[in-house]
């Protein structure tokens, strides 16, 4: 029986996901909810090998599926070996992206097709998914210029349409589960952000 709520947050590079994660921990906290703060890919031993492979800007050639697979091997140790045994003690877990980011980026970004992606979400994730997802929205424009300053990682060295497509699915996605994704304009200044985030967090329902 799972006890906790498991909450997501999510978007393309640069949204502003690891600018918000504190104060969503710092609205948690004040309400007395510790969140269990974890990633993806990564979030495991396994998980974070796998991120080092699949984020590696020095390896150039890895095959769309076998990118899509491991990130669903990662996932897959992520969600039983840190996530669910944590809900089931009662915990929150927040973690700075899960599932969708396949859909946008393996399958908006790489062109794999949802029904692929279905397949090895049934198969990990079974009907399991976030109570709440927090998905920050920014043009493809605005992604590149506030990554544009660090060092680049395999995925965000992609091309402006690649980002188009990511965030054109990431968009799909919150309209074809709007109860759980809640789209939030990250083009906002990060106050006015802010302020949209705890808006959404205080009307839910958890
Ligand atoms: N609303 C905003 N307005 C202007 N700049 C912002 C806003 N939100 C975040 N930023 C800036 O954009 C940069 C990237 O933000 P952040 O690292 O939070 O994004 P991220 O979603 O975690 O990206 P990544 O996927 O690369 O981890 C930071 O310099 C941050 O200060
Ligand atoms: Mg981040």
């Amino acid at each position: 029986m799972i006890k906790g709520k498991f909450i997501t947050i999510d978007g393309v590079e640069g949204a502003g996901k690891s600018t918000h994660i504190k104060f969503i921990c710092d609205y948690f906290n004040k309400k007395g909810i510790n969140l269990l703060l974890t990633r993806e890919p990564g979030g495991t031993d396994i998980g974070e090998k796998i991120r080092e492979l699949l984020l590696n800007p020095e390896i150039k050639t890895i095959d769309n599926d076998t990118e899509l697979l491991l990130m669903f091997a990662a996932r897959n140790e992520h969600l039983k070996n840190k996530i669910l045994p944590a809900l089931n003690r009662g915990e929150w877990v927040l973690s700075d992206r899960f599932v969708d980011a396949s859909y946008a980026y393996q399958g908006g970004g790489r062109g794999i097709s949802d029904s692929r992606i279905d397949i090895l979400s049934n198969w990990t994730l079974k009907d399991f998914c976030p109570d709440l997802t927090l998905l920050l929205d920014i043009p493809a424009t605005e992604s590149i210029k506030r990554v544009s300053a660090k060092n680049k990682d395999r995925i965000e060295l992609e091309q402006i349409y690649f980002f188009e497509n990511v965030r054109a699915h990431y968009i799909k996605r919150a309209k074809q589960f709007p109860d759980r994704i809640k789209l939030i304009d990250s083009t906002k200044s990060i106050e006015q952000t802010k302020k949209n985030i705890k808006n959404i967090l205080s009307n839910y329902v958890f």
